[in-house]
């Protein structure tokens, strides 16, 4: 049994099949690959785009999914060992997790970090409390790591270059007016150097570098590919030249939990934001968010409406892919 927890633990080729798998789901969406199967979907944070997508997908293969959410009645849930349990939670993340296991084939875990210690937030407890004592496939849904928008960008991006190998991928931090989660990040970095892109992460100070762990496998996945990881806080020089430019914002790892002195920064840089005079130095680069995005504070309308722009392409192959996904846990 393997789980989907992190595209780290895959190899490029069986990342590979799974997109293949999901380009043809692409043209031939409905069949019975997931018959008689069930995928609990819990989600601990909001969501549209995975709620929906993971659903529908297992809907149409011919699977059931049950959502789950603390919103929705769940009992709240244990994730430390050992604790006393006198507090909110009435569940061990154990019982919870043989339990649905016994109803269903696959478990989906949306858990975002809780921003205060990211020490402890790297740790990534819930997805791997469920990774250990769960009977069925577990799948990321998004924690400090998204592989299913990762494995949704890469299809996107091969549906309109081909090869990817070689080409200049950019992720730029954007400004926002919360410190948001590095997952998105942490993967866009992680699937470019896997795919043999040449990978660049522009962001507005050593502050908003992302965590070692995943700058060490990005290195090491671009190093593979005879490529190094750049990092810049220079912006012309990070465009120039580039064919994919990935939008996203987070905060600053070094001020985690300790945010009003990083508000303080990231205020400064609301110039990073991806407009045409930036897209305009690129080798007419698409341009992707993983969205949700705020438009003209992220990207302006003119970027995130113009043909270059592979957002919603990316957002259908979240459905595509997952289905891939699900399909090759439980075939
Ligand atoms: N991109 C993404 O995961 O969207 P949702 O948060 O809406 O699921």
């Amino acid at each position: 049994m393997k789980h989907f927890l992190n595209t780290a633990d895959w190899s490029r080729p069986e990342l590979q099949a799974m997109i293949d798998e999901a380009r043809i789901l692409k043209t031939s969406p409905h069949g019975d690959a997931l018959k008689g199967k069930t995928v609990a979907l819990l989600f601990l944070n909001n969501s549209l785009r995975t709620r929906t997508s993971f659903d529908v997908g297992a809907k149409e293969l011919g699977g059931h999914a049950v959502v789950l959410s603390p919103s929705g009645g769940m009992w709240p849930l244990e994730f430390e060992d050992g604790v006393v349990m006198d507090g909110e939670a009435e569940e061990h993340v154990k019982e919870a997790a043989k339990v649905l296991s016994r109803y269903c084939d696959m478990i989906g875990i949306r858990a975002f970090p809780k921003f205060v210690d990211w020490r402890e937030d790297r740790k990534d407890k819930i997805l791997n409390a469920f990774a250990t004592y769960a009977d069925v496939p577990v799948i990321n849904m998004e924690t400090i790591t998204h592989p299913c928008q990762e494995m949704a960008h890469i299809m996107a991006l091969q549906e309109r270059l081909g090869d990817l190998d070689g080409k200049k991928f950019v992720l730029t931090w954007t400004y926002h007016p919360k410190p948001l989660n590095t997952a998105v990040a942490n993967s866009a970095l992680m699937i470019a150097a896997k795919f043999g892109m040449a990978p660049t992460l522009l962001c507005p100070t050593e502050d908003y570098i992302l965590d070692e762990r995943y700058i060490e496998q990005a290195s090491k996945d671009a190093g593979a590919h005879g490529e190094a990881l750049t990092i810049s806080h220079d912006i012309d020089e990070a465009y120039d030249g580039a064919e994919v430019v990935y939008a996203k914002s987070w905060g600053a790892l070094p001020f985690f939990g300790n945010w009003e002195p990083e508000k303080g920064i990231r205020d400064r840089f609301k110039h990073f934001i991806v407009d045409e005079e930036k897209m305009a130095k690129t080798n007419s680069a698409l341009v992707s968010h993983c969205l949700p995005m705020r438009r003209n504070v992220k990207m302006t309308d003119a970027v995130f409406d113009s043909d270059n722009c592979i957002a919603y392409e990316e957002a259908e192959n979240r459905l595509h892919v997952q289905k891939a996904i699900m399909k090759a846990l439980v075939g």
